[in-house]
């Protein structure tokens, strides 16, 4: 099996699913749910299930948190290196309403520890790997130094430049092979980037020619994949790097689901995504996509976050080869 490794958070998620996401001022009713989550956590699982050999690179608190974590790192697989903080594992407050949209308040806890010495000391398992995925809900110099231990290894690069509003700059981006957005993001990296300003509403219904040139703009060197919802998805190559696709540019259309809960979706396409790519290198991108955009749209139709994730007999089973 390929080696895929993840360096990021994990999140004791708490979920209160109500009718509307609450307003400033106002006090409403919900039903409570609690489980696992953190988009590196998320995505670790969504890439172990989705069929490949993973390891997971994070900090947990001596607590409670940090065992449940260590619990289902053993259940699913994933071989598991952790920093232990001084602080509790982190946490997230997510609201979900009834069209399965959220709202979400990270408490980082660990996850604000986690060190580029830790990597540095773990750092045979990321030289080895085939792909490293890396998420922005740990501290910047950590995740920078994750992805330049890996390009100077030659090993394939992600950045899931997740959540919008974390600290982004442009040596970040330049160490990423891959960069996978979802509209607001994008938004976020145009405005801070390129200056360019561009509601998150708006990145899908761009005209294609010009979201391939603020690609450009935003990623000169790599490629960007930016996931859309229920639009579907847009991959941008850069021009020397069309990955046997022949296109530099195109749009894939979301599949047809019924969203419970669309937490997690993002962790999931980017965990398939890169499960696929270490699996099959050599083919085509579009593939690649297309898998981890079928994986995610099942993730949403199920409550929850890491324990979401679908597994490759699911996929199968719902979509065919
Ligand atoms: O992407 C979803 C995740 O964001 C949740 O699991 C929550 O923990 C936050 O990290
Ligand atoms: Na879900």
């Amino acid at each position: 099996m390929a080696t895929v490794t993840l360096v990021g958070s994990f999140n004791v998620d708490h979920v209160w699913r109500c009718e509307q996401l609450p307003a400033a001022g106002a006090t409403i009713a919900g039903r409570y749910d609690t489980g696992p989550g953190g988009k590196g956590f998320n995505q670790a699982v969504a890439a172990a299930r989705a069929g490949a050999q993973v390891r997971f690179l994070c900090a947990l608190g001596d607590d409670a948190g940090g065992a449940l974590a260590r619990g289902l790192a053993q259940a699913e697989g994933i071989d598991l290196r952790v920093q232990l903080g001084d602080e509790p594992t982190g946490t997230a407050g997510i609201y979900v309403d009834a069209m399965g949209r959220n709202s979400i308040v990270i408490g980082a806890g660990a996850n604000g520890l986690l060190a580029s010495e830790f990597i540095a000391v773990q750092g045979e398992a990321v030289q080895t790997a085939k792909v490293l995925l890396v998420q922005l809900e740990s501290p910047a110099e950590t995740v920078l130094a994750s992805l330049k231990l890996a390009r100077e290894n030659g090993v394939l690069t992600v950045l899931n430049p997740a959540p919008a509003n974390a600290h982004t700059y442009a040596e970040l981006l330049d160490q990423a092979d891959l960069l996978t957005p979802n509209e607001t993001e994008f938004s976020a990296l145009l405005a801070r980037h390129v200056g360019e300003r561009v509601e998150p509403d708006d990145v899908a219904a761009l005209d294609g020619q010009r979201l391939h040139a603020l690609c450009r703009e935003v990623h000169p060197k790599g490629t960007v994949v930016i996931t859309l919802g229920a639009t579907g998805v847009f991959v941008s190559h850069a021009d020397d790097q069309h990955r046997g696709d022949g296109k530099a540019f195109y749009r894939h259309p979301a599949e047809s689901v019924t969203a419970v809960d669309t937490t997690g979706a993002g962790d999931a396409f980017n965990g398939a995504l890169v499960a696929s790519l270490a699996h099959a290198p050599q083919a085509a991108f579009a593939e690649h996509v297309r898998y981890a955009n079928r994986y995610a749209a099942l993730s949403t139709e199920r409550a929850g976050a890491a324990l979401a994730m679908p597994s490759q007999a699911d996929v199968l089973a719902r979509f065919g080869e």
